[in-house]
């Protein structure tokens, strides 16, 4: 296993003449354990003569990207000269982009170059008698940054290791580690992590590995959106044990937290010329699965691997739903099959395949090729006989722990066998247990088929490991997302197609954006989830967010232009793990090269030149990684998805993407200006007569809870209902109400919208969706358009269309409660059957009015009119629109109805109360 490590040795001489090296070149490298001289250096390193004054490790993280650093504060404090090590693990997934180094007053910094480059001044070095060397360290996730420094009796060094990571978040939670090992007490010995995160920081804990007595030495300051965790234990708390000198800080201290979020989800920050679009929706239904287990029991899984592998897929099939279907492929020299073809994931079938695995035996060799061939043809034969849910998600999951060694063994060939008979919406992901894997081979084979790899490691968790893996992917909740942007206004715009999105999980996209005079970016997520395609809107001030990092003392500013530059180097390298050619590899080598340059990360391609000028001349150190060192991060950091065809979008995108065809506008265009019938405020009817040209207003007076009806139609079966709020206080001694919440119910799709003043629920089967008012968003199913903080459009079968605009009031207002106002289209097409408050009125009944008159205001004409045969008392008075100006209102003339609408409408008013939201009219 290629485990990459820096190293520094540093000799150091009494006659002020130097040598550095920060180098790794594994390809050629061949050792993996130190050398007796090495342990010898090791030891002094231990020593006891050697005082470390303090170490400091400082995290600022903003908005998911952390810059770490470092800094330790050493001392030679006996009589001989000799080394001093300074070693840091760090996340394999993050860049290093500086080191510096004081020794005795002289500074080294450090600034990363292109290998080459810093290979020839290195070697410059070395020309004139200089040594170096190498050492390599294995552990499951991070990476050993290793320095030492050979220095006279009584010199003062001072190591500072900066390096960059981006969060990723996974099962709802990003996590950040810091690695503690000062390797003895030191009187200031501090951890800091700063959060900034601008949307507000849901909840943050921290703990360590460190033991019991470190439990409560962590303080947590916590406040909206800013989070300090510090760790300072004094040099007594340090102890191993009562009056020794050994330290007990050697383990690993933990951050985790996760941010607030609209439950849409799209958050969209600009910053320094670059913005950051972050879209993690929850509320959502889980998509349901078609799975091939394809488990690798070759002769050397036998004992500890199939074990645990049989108890993680024991607690995988239980986490199989109903709707999900699935089997298991188990091959070593020959490949089985549990059951030929997908079966339904009940309760009967799930327990036959857990009897099945653990009746498994491991022996023999490994014929990956021939068992993947036959998962895939298991998928298509499902696919072709129309088992499977377009909407569903397929995927292969391969656990192996070795390399081929039966049937075809060239890893290329099996690489393309696989991909070519792979469906675009087939993915691939693989398990490689244990050390023995090629896991560049897996992860190639994973990305290359929209998947991704990750490495169990053989020990006594990893049936944990590979159930948490397994819970990564077992829920995902959209298919074919695409981010988009205003073309005009980014270019450089990271991945933002993606083949699946799974709870707990973040797609991030990054981009600059060009110059221009906006004020404002906007971004849109269209995805298809669970029986409806989802389309939101985001829109970012492109100065908000720097004015306020600015004022904050511990965030990152730069942070953005960092976070593009991480992503975009990450997709380059795992773009070039797959290239085809040499010329295309070398390409995008010169890629990498130069953006790493630029954003200083020692990247497989780039190496840190570190300097130091005393009066004999420049001294010279070189930071490197191996090559392909960043692959594994590339599957942490990536998306969970691959390369994304394009797909034709069902619906319509704002005008910046598709200028000449934008239904949303039409939907709601027809609302927003048409004449139409509408039920606002205290509830005030206003019923056009589009024949008559005249409008007829009513008000209602019903009790807070009531369900009114406005819309029942068996013969579309729609049925729109609305449920009223009071007001906070009485008013003239009655409490005024409001509409609450609006339902619309279509029976025939059985699709029911349910519109708060919070949130918007959409349910569908046994789907059940929630939207906040924060975003704008479009969900085609029948079309429901959300105008993020205005109104909502529901569209059902082009047909009938009804807007709910949405009333806030501020928040502790004494009175007043947020509400919602009703409006329909004139045009909306019911059938004969149609009744309710404002159904009855589709037909237009005949309306004479006679008899105007001054009436007791005279402000306010009285009439008489006649209609349905009745004879009723109207007054001339006007009612306001609110489509238009949701303060004030457009003012209505219209003639206004007495009695809560007596005589007007069928019945009386108390009829059409339902007892549910979904409810229909029975008889008046
Ligand atoms: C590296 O750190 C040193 C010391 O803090 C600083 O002077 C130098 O500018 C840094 N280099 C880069 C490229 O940030
Ligand atoms: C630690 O040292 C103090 C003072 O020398 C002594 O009284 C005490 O017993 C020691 N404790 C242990 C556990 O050795
Ligand atoms: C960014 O985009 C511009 C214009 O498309 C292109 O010239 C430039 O090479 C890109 N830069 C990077 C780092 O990809
Ligand atoms: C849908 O979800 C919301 C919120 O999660 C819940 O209040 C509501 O009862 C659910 N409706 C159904 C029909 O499950």
């Amino acid at each position: 296993m290629k485990t990459p490590v820096l190293l520094c040795v540093l000799l150091f001489s009494q006659s002020w003449a130097f040598e550095f090296i920060i180098d790794g070149e594994w390809e050629s490298e061949t050792r993996n354990v130190l050398t007796s001289e090495e342990e010898e250096d090791f030891e002094a390193i231990q020593g006891n003569d050697i005082t470390v004054k303090s170490y400091k490790v400082e995290s600022r993280i903003t908005s998911r990207f952390a810059h770490t650093t470092v800094k330790s504060s050493v001392v030679n404090s006996g009589h001989n000269a000799q080394s001093i090590g300074f070693n840091v693990e760090i996340p394999k997934r993050a860049f290093i982009n500086n080191f510096t180094m004081n020794v005795n007053g002289i500074t080294f910094t450090g600034s990363v170059k292109e290998k080459s480059v810093a290979r020839n001044l290195y070697a410059q070095a070395r020309a004139r008698g200089k040594a170096a060397g190498i050492v390599r360290t294995n552990s499951q996730a991070m990476e050993t940054f290793r320095t030492e420094v050979h220095v006279p009796p009584g010199s003062k060094v001072e190591f500072e290791l900066h390096y960059q990571e981006m969060m990723q978040r996974k099962l709802g939670v990003y996590q950040h580690t810091v690695h503690l090992q000062p390797g003895r007490l030191v009187p200031l010995l501090q951890v800091d992590v700063y959060i900034f995160e601008p949307k507000g920081i849901k909840f943050v804990t921290a703990s360590n590995t460190l033991g019991e007595q470190f439990s409560d030495l962590t303080k947590i300051t916590h406040t909206k959106e800013k989070a300090h965790i510090v760790f300072k234990p004094t040099l007594q708390q340090q102890c191993k044990c009562e009056n020794c000198t050994e330290s007990a800080v050697d383990g690993v201290f933990t951050v985790k937290y996760d941010v607030e979020r609209e439950s849409n989800a799209g958050e969209l920050q600009v910053s320094e010329g670059h913005f950051v679009q972050f879209f993690a929706p929850s509320d959502l239904s889980p998509l349901s699965k078609n799975i091939v287990f394809v488990i690798d029991v070759s002769g050397s899984m036998w004992g500890l691997k199939m074990k645990q592998t049989v108890e993680a897929m024991q607690a995988i099939l239980d986490d199989l739903s109903m709707d999900d279907y699935f089997s298991i492929i188990d091959f070593n020299h020959n490949v089985r099959c549990w059951n030929e073809d997908l079966v339904q994931a009940s309760s009967i079938q799930v327990n036959e395949a857990k009897k099945y695995i653990q009746s498994i035996k491991p022996n023999g060799g490994t014929n990956i090729n021939e068992a993947l061939l036959r998962a895939v043809q298991m998928l298509l034969r499902a696919s072709n006989q129309g088992l499977i849910d377009p909407r569903s998600v397929s995927m292969i999951i391969l656990v192996s722990d070795g390399d081929p060694t039966v049937g075809e063994i060239k890893l290329s060939t099996i690489q393309k066998n696989v991909k070519r008979v792979m469906r675009e919406e087939f993915s691939l992901y693989s398990l490689g247990i244990g050390f023995d894997v090629d896991f560049d081979f897996l992860e190639r084979i994973a990305m290359d088929n929209r998947g991704i790899a990750q490495r169990i490691y053989a020990n006594h968790d990893a049936a944990d490991q590979l159930k948490t893996f397994y819970s990564q992917v077992s829920s995902p909740l959209l298919r074919t997302i695409a981010i988009h942007f205003p073309e005009n206004a980014v270019n450089n715009v990271t991945q933002n197609r993606f083949d699946k999105f799974f709870h707990g999980s973040e797609l991030i996209v990054a981009g600059k954006l060009q110059p221009s005079d906006l004020t404002t970016l906007q971004s849109l997520t269209t995805a298809s989830a669970a029986n409806m395609d989802l389309n939101i809107q985001t829109e970012a001030d492109i100065h908000g967010l720097d004015s306020v990092l600015s004022t904050h003392q511990h965030s990152f500013t730069g942070f953005a232009r960092q976070m593009w530059a991480y992503i975009t180097v990450n997709q380059l390298l795992a773009e070039r793990s797959l290239a085809p050619t040499a010329n295309k590899k070398r390409r995008i080598t010169q890629r990498i090269m130069a953006l790493a340059v630029e954003h200083q990360f020692v990247t497989p391609f780039t190496a840190m030149l570190v300097e130091g000028h005393d009066q004999g001349g420049a001294e010279r150190l070189i930071a490197d990684s191996p090559r392909d060192s960043k692959h594994g991060c590339c599957s942490t950091t990536a998306p969970l998805s691959g390369p994304q065809p394009v797909q034709q979008l069902l619906y319509a995108k704002p005008q910046w993407i598709q200028p000449t065809y934008a239904p949303t506008q039409e939907a709601t265009g027809t609302l927003e200006s048409t004449i139409i019938t509408s039920v606002d405020n205290d509830p005030h009817f206003i019923i056009h007569f589009p024949k008559s040209n005249m409008d007829i207003c009513f008000n209602i007076d019903s009790k807070p809870g009531h369900i009114l009806n406005l819309i029942s139609d068996p013969g579309t079966g729609v049925t729109i209902n609305g449920q009223l709020v009071g007001s906070k206080k009485m008013k003239n001694n009655k409490i005024d109400t409001y509409f609450g919440t609006i339902s619309i119910y279509s029976k025939t799709h059985g699709v029911q919208v349910i519109v708060g003043t919070n949130r918007i629920d959409l349910m569908e089967g046994r789907n059940n969706h929630s939207f906040s008012w924060g975003a704008t968003a479009e969900l085609v199913l029948d079309r429901v358009t959300i105008v993020k903080e205005e109104h909502v459009t529901v569209t059902i079968d082009g047909k009938i269309s009804v807007m709910v605009l949405l009333h806030r009031v501020w928040k502790k207002h004494p009175v007043q409660v947020d509400f919602l106002g009703v409006y329909m289209s004139s045009d909306n097409k019911y059938s004969t059957r149609v009744h309710g408050l404002i159904g009855q009125f589709a037909q237009e009944p005949e309306l004479k009015v006679y008899g105007v008159h001054e009436g007791a205001d005279p402000k306010k004409k009285e009439a008489t009119m006649v209609v349905k045969g009745n004879k009723v008392a109207v007054t001339r008075g006007w009612q306001k629109d609110y489509r238009r100006d949701k303060k004030r209102g457009s003012d209505v003339y219209c003639w206004f109805i007495h009695n809560n609408g007596k005589g007007f409408i069928d019945g009386s008013y108390t009829s059409y109360i339902l007892p549910q939201l979904d409810s229909f009219l029975t008889a008046i």
